[in-house]
């Protein structure tokens, strides 16, 4: 999608289940916790202290990115407008909409990045080149 901003993303508050022994946060497919059907789920573990993972666009992919453990900050570029948000708690999720430019970096020792994705892995829908992003987006 070529017309989306950073605008368009936002940081959602999920649902948080509290306990004396703990805390659980659940999403559903269910049109209602999150706008797309999950079809992946990955996590980034173990990211070097001063690494930076991301550094590519999605097509048509959208995505909640958590910080299930730990922080990290999401850098979105529609290639107009930057903007980065920190990611630091497991009950927070970030929505990013396609067609963003993104890089993930400053992970703290031990944190996990958890993304939930519309789609199945499919590198045909990524952009790894920033000019080949830029002429995308005009
Ligand atoms: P990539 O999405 O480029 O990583 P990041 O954005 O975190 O820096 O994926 C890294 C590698 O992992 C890439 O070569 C393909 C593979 N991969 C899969 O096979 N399936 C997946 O669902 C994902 C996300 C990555």
């Amino acid at each position: 999608m070529k017309n989306t901003t950073v605008y368009n993303c936002s940081v959602i508050e999920m649902d948080k289940h509290h306990s004396d022994v703990g805390n659980i946060t659940v999403i559903e497919n269910n049109n209602k916790d999150i706008p797309f059907d999950v079809q992946r789920t990955y996590y980034l573990y173990d990211v070097p202290g001063g690494e930076e993972r991301g550094g590519h666009a999605h097509r048509e992919l959208q995505q909640l990115i958590v910080a299930a453990s730990g922080s990290f900050d999401v850098m979105l570029d529609d290639g107009n407008v930057k903007r980065t948000v920190t990611l630091n708690r497991p009950y927070q999720g970030l929505l990013v909409v396609p067609g963003l430019w993104r890089e993930l970096n400053n992970f703290s020792s031990g944190s996990v990045c958890l993304v939930l994705a519309s789609h199945k892995y499919n590198e045909t829908d990524y952009i790894r080149n920033y000019e080949d992003f830029l002429s995308y987006k005009r």
